[in-house]
């Protein structure tokens, strides 16, 4: 390690001890003896010190005690043997190095969506939000999928009252927002989705989606892939393989899945794709009419298409993570990284 990244080191460690001692759960005697101890931190820097270029020592000294004595200074202020009043006027050197101060990160979830909005934003698409409560009625009967319906097995559900649920998709938006706007219509719906399903490294009970819904005269399928394979493109980048396949839900007809790929290089990529090196990323499809009669939408008169992305499955793809898990646990150490 360089002796600068050491140095930063030792300030970051120092500047998020400090915080623990402000609030009372570092006592100050650690502190001074895990930085300023004869074995401590910066005692380690000498050795490094010992090693520079002859020319660069002066220079590195002198930020080495810069250092040691900011470190003093500002540790002299707690500890209960000193008199307070008069080291605290020592305290004040406006050419110290600034303190580190710990900063949050924003989740890879949400850079995710804001990334996604972004790219949707170009060709027109603005943003709208459904209730994570919902009913039944939103979350299935209005997407043409009735009480006993084979499809509601797809989506374990998490109900709270006998009509109350916790939305298992985003598609719920479609109906609130078609029941108010008439097409054109050209929207996305990110938001928490819930699936009473086994938790595993593929799976999680609670994960995100983005809907997308598009309604205009003369809407094709052939729209909904180039709008999907421009997405796609914008984001993984230009040389991204995608390849459709033909699915199905009650709410689209014709339906499909759209897959990147991820590939086969080591053990984690057999495990996340079930050995295929392909990974699944949306549900797609062209609005059933039966939806468009249940928002009284004139199906003779209008076409949809709408997809649904799943948000955890693209930040897996495109940070690299092997294990769903590790987006809900809000460990710092993975956290920091988004910085
Ligand atoms: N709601 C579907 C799901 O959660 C995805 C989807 C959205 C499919 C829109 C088609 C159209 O799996």
């Amino acid at each position: 390690m360089s002796i600068q990244n050491k140095i930063n080191e030792i300030k970051q460690s120092f500047g998020s001890d400090l915080d623990t001692l402000n609030i009372g759960k570092i006592d100050f005697q650690s502190i001074y003896y895990k930085f300023l101890g004869r074995k401590g931190l910066i005692s380690e820097l000498y050795p490094m010190l010992a090693k520079v270029d002859n020319s660069k020592k002066p220079q590195w000294g002198n930020d080495i005690n810069n250092l040691k004595k900011y470190i003093e200074d500002t540790l002299s202020k707690f500890n209960p043997n000193t008199n307070n009043k008069k080291k605290e006027h020592q305290l004040i050197d406006l050419s110290l190095p600034e303190l580190y101060l710990n900063k949050g990160s924003i989740h890879p979830i949400t850079l995710i969506i804001e990334e996604i909005q972004n790219i949707f934003k170009k060709i027109g698409f603005s943003s709208i939000y459904g209730p994570e409560v919902d009913t039944d009625y939103y979350n299935f009967e209005a997407l043409n999928i009735p009480k006993h319906h084979p499809a509601r097995d797809m989506q374990d559900t998490f109900y709270t009252t006998d009509s109350c649920l916790l939305r298992t998709h985003t598609s719920g938006s479609q109906i609130h927002f078609m029941e108010n706007t008439q097409p054109p219509i050209r929207i996305l719906s990110p938001g928490r989705v819930y699936r009473n399903e086994d938790i595993s490294v593929r799976s999680y009970c609670l994960f995100h989606q983005i809907e997308g819904l598009y309604v205009d005269k003369n809407v094709s399928f052939s729209d909904l892939k180039g709008t999907l394979d421009y997405f796609a493109k914008e984001f993984f980048g230009h040389n991204t393989k995608t390849r459709f396949r033909p699915s199905y839900f009650p709410f689209t007809e014709p339906s499909a899945e759209m897959d990147v790929y991820w590939g086969l290089n080591n053990e984690s990529d057999y495990r996340i794709t079930k050995g295929t090196g392909w990974l699944e990323i949306l549900g797609c499809g062209m609005v059933d009419p039966e939806v468009f009669k249940s928002v009284k939408i004139d199906s003779k008169k209008y076409r949809g298409y709408a997809f649904g992305l799943g948000i955890e499955r693209i930040a897996m793809l495109k940070y690299g993570i092997d294990d769903i898990r590790i987006l809900f646990d809000g460990d710092v150490r993975f956290m920091r990284q988004f910085k």
